[in-house]
């Protein structure tokens, strides 16, 4: 079984409330548990970034619905590849509210968040260093 990454990030269409964040996740949730799909979900300032891992039709196909969602808009492919084996064992969520001073405090990235980017303007590099901070815990709330 080829399993695959898929990274991406995206901009919320309406703003969303703390109600239809927590909605989202507790659907994605159940849905990647049972399609073992694994990986994490962030939000910051109104941006999406996500991480999806897992079998690859499965990320394909769940990649394909996320795409065309209407609750967000400009979904940017960052990273697209086969994979030896899982950065993530379950399926995870920075704190919905990912502060900037949090984006600030990562090694390699605090220059380019503190140029006042955000999650799409990631490219390739900086989403895998994003990634791996989450996984070191130097994200989580
Ligand atoms: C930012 C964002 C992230 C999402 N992440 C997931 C996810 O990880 N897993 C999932 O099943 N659905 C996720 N969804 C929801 C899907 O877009 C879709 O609504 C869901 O897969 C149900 O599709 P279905 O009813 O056609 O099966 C996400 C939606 C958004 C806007």
């Amino acid at each position: 079984m080829e399993l695959i990454h898929c990274i991406y990030s995206s901009e919320q269409h309406h703003n969303m409330s703390q109600d239809d964040l927590h909605v989202l996740l507790e659907e994605a949730r159940r849905a990647n548990t049972s399609n073992g799909i694994t990986g994490i979900l962030l939000f910051e300032n109104g941006y999406f970034f996500q991480v999806l891992e897992g079998p690859a039709t499965a990320v394909v196909e769940l990649y394909n619905k996320i795409r065309v969602d209407p609750r967000h808009h400009t979904v940017t492919k960052l990273v697209g590849a086969p994979i030896q084996e899982r950065t993530f064992t379950d399926w995870s969520m920075g704190y919905p509210g990912v502060t900037r001073e949090a984006l600030l405090s990562l090694d390699g990235l605090n220059d380019f968040f503190g140029a006042g980017k955000c999650f799409l303007d990631l490219d390739e590099g900086r989403a895998k260093t994003l990634m791996l901070s989450f996984k070191e815990g130097n994200l989580r709330a």
